[in-house]
Formats: C-alpha cells, structure tokens, sequence
C-alpha cells in the first residue's frame, strides 16, 4: 500500500524524531520497507532498509538524521523484491535529488529501460525511483521542477502520489494522480503525507489535494499548480476538529463501513500487483502441473477459497478441492503428496486452524502457498512463496476488504491459467463502486423489515453460494441473529418446514442461474414467504421476487463478486440499527490463534 510523508522546516533541525513518528503513523496502511532521507545544504543523508519502522530506525540511526527538509516512506513491495535497494527514498544518477512515491506506476519496466539507454543512473527495480528519474529527465532539460513534474507526469502511467527535494533549495515538491495526499501547515513548518494520521499530531490546519495537482512546500507556505496547463490553484485550508480516531475511519461512523467502501480502490491495487508480480507466475504452473490442487482457509477465507474453486472449475476447467483448514487434516492429509499444491488462505495469516493445516502439508511433502494480508505473519514466513492481498489494515472485525481481494486474486489466477484476458477484471473497480453506490438505498429500504426476525436464510446458487455463505456469516457475525447460508435448490429439501408469512429469504443470482433461482423463490412466495432477489435488472426476477437488489450489468463471474456488496451492507445496517457495534462484536476475534 505504500505510505510517504515529507517535511519541510524553517531551520536545520534533528528531523529524525519527527520521520519516524510519521512513518509509525503510516504502518497501518501496510509494508515491508521503511526508508528516510534528509536535505541539509548540499548533503543528502538517506537511509532505508527492509523491516519495522522501529527496527530500520535503531540500525540505521534515522533518530540522528537532521536538514531542514526531510523524507519518509514506508513500502509495501509490487516492483521489485523487498530490498535495501528497492526501499525509498532513491536517489537521482548523481545524488543531488531525492524522493519516493506511493502507488504503482505499470510503465515502470519500459521507463526504466529508457533511463538506462538516456544514461540515467538507475539503481533498483522499484517504481518509486522511476519518479525521481522521470523528474530528472527534464531538469536535465533545463526545466524548473514544475514543468519537469508536468513532464513526468506525462510520462508514468498509473495511480501514484510523489514527493521530491533537491540539494541547495529551500522546498519539496510532490504530485498527487490517483493517490491520497494531503498538505499540513503549521508554525515554521509545512509538511505532505500520504492520509491525515501522520499530519494530525503535527498540525490540524490542512490542505487536501486533488489528483493532477502539483505542490510547493516552503517552510512558511504551500502553493498549488495544475498539472494540466501549470497554472496557479488557489485554495483556503480548512481546519481538522474531529478525533484522531473520526479521521482514521476517515469519515464513516464504523470501520466496517470504510472498509466496505475501500474496495474498489483495493482492488485496484491487487490487480495491479498480481500484474507485476513473478510469484503469481509460479503460483499458477505449479497449479497447472499439479495432481490435485487444494485451496485451504477458515471462516470469510474459506468461503473465498469456495469461489475460487467455482471459477478455476468455470474458467480453467479445473477441478480444485475447497476445504475448511480442520478437516483438511482428517479428511485429505493421508490422501496427499508431492505432486499436490495447496494455496493456504488467511487474511491475518496467524489463524491456528490454517497453520496447522500448512505444517502437516508441508511433511508430506505438499507445495504449499499462501495468500494472506498481514505482511510479516506466520503464514507469509512460513511459505516460500505467497501473494499479498494489498488491503491495508482490516479493523473491524467481520471482514469484507480482505474476502473480496481474495476473491479478485482468485479470479485474476483463474483467468491467468485459463488464457483469459485478465484486462476483462479492469472493469471490477468501478463496478463495485457503481455496486455499492446503488444497491445502499435499497438494502437500506429493506433493513427494517428484514429486521424483526431472528432467524433468516440467504442462498446461493454456482458462484452465487460461496457469496450467500458469506453473506450469512457476516449477518450472524454483527446483527446476532441466526441466518444460514445454503445452497438454494437444498433449501427444499428441510428448511422449506420453516417458511412461514413474511419470512425473508435472500437469493442471490447470477444472471445464468436466474432460472433455477427462480424455482427456488416460488417454492418460498408461494407459502408466503418474502423473497428478496439480489442480481442484475431481469425481467423474470421482478416478475418473480418480493424484492430485487439490482445489480449493475457485468460479465457472470463479475456479477457473484458483487453480489455480496449489498450483503455486506444489510449486515452493517441491520447491527447498527440493533444498536450492536459492528467493528467488534461479542464473543469473536480478528485473529484466531488457538485450535
Ligand atoms: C476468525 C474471524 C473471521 C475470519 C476467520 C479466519 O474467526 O473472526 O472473521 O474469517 O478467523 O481468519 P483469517 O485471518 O485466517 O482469514
């Protein structure tokens, strides 16, 4: 995920202390390098290395570190290995300039090979240098830093956000393009970060930026230009009044409900991970010559590892054994061997259950990988090769940012290995955020009715049943009632007996399996039952269901990755109105770490 703060000051002063408290205050976003670089005079003093901020601060001696201008970055690895060389800051060719982005930029292999062939000094594999290099392609052109900014702005393609100083100069600059920045302004001080939580303790007069926007940081004032044509931006700073705890949910009433509107941007930055990434190459010709492939997660984790059976099985025509962690021990182990490949799954990559699982795996031989959140858990150390979900830090406890990045991931691998055109997946960004945006009212009309009672069904049918498990999981996790998820044709035969008048029953639909979808809500309307259809806008749904939760058009594997959006909302709304808190219920944990 990435992380930058810079800093300019009035006089030379020991900046180390303040780097460092700002980089401790960016490490929920994730990472696994941390890095620092002053400016005093015509020296540059930089300092980075892979590990905790904490850590890479006491062998380096980033306390000590003093200018007048100062640099910190934490890194999360996309380009490039987690490295000394490939931390930020970096250098330009010859060491005058400094800086470090956050984002991806996805030209960044082609750059680096024109800045080698210019005769640029290029030093890592990370994209964050390819920024200080773009910059310094038009210094070296005799441009000042505002048109070399709008130069290099033309020339990276993706979403980042940069900040850079020179020697013997008296600012920072920075750029935000699809990135987050803000400006802080304080007494003899202005300073940029990537979020609000490492500026708050410093000052609560801020500045925030939008994308094409080019900053100036004096120490005593900021100015703002367009990137477009470079022109002048005025803008009033505003003042910050609400607790450092308001701003990290950074505008929700619950973490919950951040973390269900982080999903577009999350998933955009796994794809563009999973696009970089060797590992993923690994992951998927080692599934390919496998015997039996299993993937292999508890509770939310498990229900992604459902989903991504039903696509390898839908897109690559390959069967793949789901199994919740405990039963993979009694039920497969003594089945398993050295041709099979298990994929561990765990957003906190402690889960005991899941651990486990991994370790008998591993003495029998099995290629284990992992996919898990946490950078630096017992399941990323444990395997030799691993995929990192990119969320960030998850909070609330139900998870929702980390289970559908596990379902993307699965779906990118399935289209991967099936010779599909992963660019299909570009499109799931904006449609969960088309998703969440339209289906909120809705979910938001039925959550008083679906409310009274304590005892609710929500079915799924093909990729659709993994999304209705999950849904149900999350509606007993925060609201206390009892639902249970099943697969929809199953519900005739039992649950059926408990339909009585008004009983609401969920069906969430693909648009293939509206058919079949639809015997199941007549089984249910026609003994009174109320069936409230979650799918695309389909005739024979609204001819059919109580209710419809339209969904936006999208491709078939799409649409079931939707479908648990509004889920996830009914949920969330469902405790709140119960007067529940739904960032941490009762009786459950974030991390499982006992059998
Ligand atoms: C706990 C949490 C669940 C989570 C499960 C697996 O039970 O309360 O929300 O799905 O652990 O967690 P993991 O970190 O392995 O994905």
């Amino acid at each position: 995920m990435c992380g930058i703060f810079g800093i300019v000051t009035a006089q030379e002063q020991n900046l180390g202390p303040i780097l460092i408290e700002a980089a401790r205050r960016l490490t929920y976003r994730g990472y696994d390098s941390v890095g620092a670089a002053t400016i005093s005079g015509a020296k540059i003093d930089l300092r980075k290395d892979t590990g905790r901020v904490d850590d890479v601060a006491a062998r380096h001696g980033l306390a000590e570190m003093s200018g007048s201008r100062g640099i910190t970055q934490l890194r999360w690895a996309t380009f490039g290995a987690p490295s000394q060389v490939n931390a930020q800051p970096h250098l330009d060719s010859d060491g005058d300039m400094v800086g470090a982005h956050n984002g991806n930029v996805v030209n960044n292999v082609e750059l680096r090979e024109q800045f080698l062939a210019e005769g640029m000094t290029v030093r890592s594999h990370n994209d964050g240098e390819s920024c200080v290099h773009a910059t310094e392609r038009y210094i070296n052109r005799g441009m000042d830093f505002i048109e070399a900014i709008r130069g290099a702005h033309a020339d990276l393609q993706g979403d980042y956000a940069f900040v850079i100083g020179k020697i013997n100069d008296d600012k920072l600059y920075a750029i935000k393009k699809g990135s987050g920045l803000v400006v802080g302004i304080g007494e003899g001080f202005t300073c940029v970060s990537s979020d609000l939580p490492s500026i708050l303790p410093l000052t609560r007069k801020v500045l925030r930026i939008q994308d094409g926007e080019i900053i100036t940081l004096w120490a005593d004032r900021v100015e703002l230009h367009s990137v477009k044509d470079g022109s002048l931006i005025q803008r009033e700073p505003e003042q910050i009044v609400e607790t450092m705890e308001a701003v990290q949910k950074g505008g929700f009433a619950h973490f919950m409900l951040k973390e269900i509107h982080d999903q577009p941007q999350v998933a955009r930055e796994v794809m563009h991970m999973l696009a970089g990434s060797s590992d993923v190459q690994t992951v998927i010709e080692k599934i390919r010559a496998a015997r039996h492939v299993y993937f292999i997660g508890c509770g939310t984790s498990y229900h992604a590892c459902l989903a991504g059976a039903v696509y390898f099985a839908q897109v690559v025509g390959k069967a793949v054994i789901p199994v919740l962690a405990p039963q993979f021990i009694p039920q497969y182990l003594p089945a398993v061997g050295s041709e099979d490949v298990g994929l561990f799954v765990s957003q906190s990559g402690e889960t005991k259950d899941v651990l486990n699982a991994l370790q008998s795996a591993e003495a029998r031989g099995m290629t284990c990988f992992g996919l898990a959140n946490v950078i630096g858990s017992t399941l990323t150390k444990a395997t030799s090769c691993w995929l990192p979900l990119c969320c960030g830090y998850e909070i609330s406890v139900p998870a929702t940012k980390t289970f559908t990045n596990q379902v993307v991931t699965f779906l990118y691998l399935a289209y991967r290995l099936g010779g599909r055109d992963v660019r299909e997946l570009d499109a799931i960004p904006a449609l969960m955020e088309q998703t969440i945006r339209s289906t909120a009212p809705q979910v938001e009309a039925l959550v008083e009715a679906v409310n009274r009672w304590q005892d609710l069904y929500c079915l799924g049918y093909g990729a659709t049943y993994p999304m209705a498990l999950e849904g149900a999981l999350k509606l007993k996790e925060i609201t206390y009632a009892h639902c249970e998820g099943m697969l929809s044709t199953e519900f005739k035969h039992g649950p059926l007996s408990a339909v009585t008048a008004g009983l609401p029953i969920l069906f969430a639909t693909g648009p293939d399996d509206v058919p079949v979808i639809i015997s199941g809500i007549n089984e249910v309307t026609c003994r009174g039952g109320r069936a409230i259809a979650i799918g695309q806008e389909d005739a024979r749904l609204r001819a059919n269901a109580s209710d419809l939760i339209t969904l936006p058009k999208a491709e078939a594997e799409i649409s079931s990755l939707l479908a648990v959006l509004p889920l996830q909302l009914l949920s969330y709304h469902m405790a709140v109105a119960r007067g529940y808190d739904p960032d941490f219920p009762r009786n459950l944990s974030k991390t499982l770490t006992v059998d």
